[in-house]
């Protein structure tokens, strides 16, 4: 039996070349290196992404041992984020994380990413976790789904974005406003100077739980080709905030919907756009009104990273029946 139990762990599904390693729950390193070279693309360009994780994915890794003050013979598993993501960027990390496995002779544990986002708020240095079952909601570039967690790996979807994600609403209206990309950060920044009720767009009308944000984005792109770019500089923090609040009430609507539905009171948000402040700003008015208590990973667990990836490793090596672990060869997730 293992006291201790050290995972180092391997995240390379979209644009992040991450590697961290964790003692049971608690993180000793975990190193994200954010690609910059799709900035002047405006978005994620999967061919770059690939070659910069193949570049990146030893140095990370030698960073993330050092930091941590282990050496690679301490390690037990190896967890790795086998999809949803990138095909490309997937496989770079995948080959790496087999490779690593086999040399060191140790067991290869493969983790569903948007599972991983979820588990990552019970990451020790999280102050406060929630109680089974609660209703996760996943929040970023490439994801916008409601999760019920019944337990560690009782995952069952609620809902998902029929078309966009949140973080992409965020992102391609930036760009029609020349932000640079990711836009979702500047947005947040630009809408604390501006009014949220100054103009107002669209909010989709989807049955039950499902997102969709293409019909907010074709409104926006339609609004602002109808004014000047002198109108867009001198009103975009009034713009920004009115996109901003749209996109979170789209959210947050569903949100207490999920909540009356499901009868479940404590929700976990994860996902780069949790960092929202009009989003953090609501998320504590529906504790107060509707009583709903939300838990939110700290950033740095929230965004892609490996630490969340490396806790689902750990609980999977924990539990013998759950924690069959990969076969060298072999995949449960489709990429
Ligand atoms: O989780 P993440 O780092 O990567 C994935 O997409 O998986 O999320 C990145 C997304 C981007 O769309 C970015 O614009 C958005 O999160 N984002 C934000 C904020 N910070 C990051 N969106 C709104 N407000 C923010 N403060
Ligand atoms: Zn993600």
């Amino acid at each position: 039996m293992i006291n201790d139990v050290y995972i180092l762990a391997i995240e390379t599904s979209c644009d992040d070349t991450s590697v961290a390693i964790l003692k049971n729950q608690k993180v000793l390193s975990n190193i994200v290196s954010s690609q910059k070279i799709h900035e002047i693309y405006g978005g994620v360009v999967p061919e770059l992404a690939s070659r910069e994780h193949d570049r990146l994915i030893i140095p990370v890794l030698k960073k993330a041992i050092n930091d941590a003050g282990v050496n690679l013979v301490d390690i037990h598993a190896i967890a790795y984020t086998r999809g949803p993501g990138l095909l490309g960027s997937l496989l770079v990390g995948t080959s790496f994380a087999k490779s690593l496995a086999l040399s060191l002779d140790i067991p290869l544990i493969e983790i569903n990413h948007m599972q991983a986002h979820i588990l990552s708020i019970f990451i020790d240095d999280n102050p406060e976790k929630p109680e089974f079952p609660f209703i996760a909601l996943t929040v970023s570039g490439g994801h916008t789904q409601l999760v019920l967690v019944k337990d560690y790996k009782n995952f069952v979807e609620l809902g998902t974005t029929l078309d966009d994600a949140a973080g992409e609403a965020f992102d391609k209206s930036g760009k029609l406003m020349n932000l640079n990309y990711p836009a979702g950060p500047k947005i947040d920044e630009l809408a604390s100077k501006g009014d949220f009720n100054k103009f107002k767009f669209p909010k989709p009308k989807v049955d039950g739980l499902n997102f969709s944000f293409s019909g907010l984005k074709t409104s926006f792109k339609n609004f602002i080709s109808k004014q000047s770019s002198d109108f867009v500089k001198d009103n975009l923090h009034d713009i920004c905030a009115s996109l901003q609040s749209t996109i979170i009430e789209i959210l947050i609507d569903k949100i207490i919907m999920a909540k009356n539905i499901h009868k479940v009171n404590d929700f976990v948000v994860c996902g780069g756009v949790s960092a929202n402040s009009f989003l953090r700003k609501k998320l504590k008015e529906i504790e107060k009104i509707n009583r709903i208590k939300t838990y939110v990973p700290k950033i740095n667990y929230s965004t892609d990273n490996a630490a969340m990836i490396g806790i689902n490793g750990y609980f999977k090596f924990k539990d013998s029946e759950f924690g069959e672990f990969s076969d060298y060869s072999l995949s449960k997730y489709k990429l």
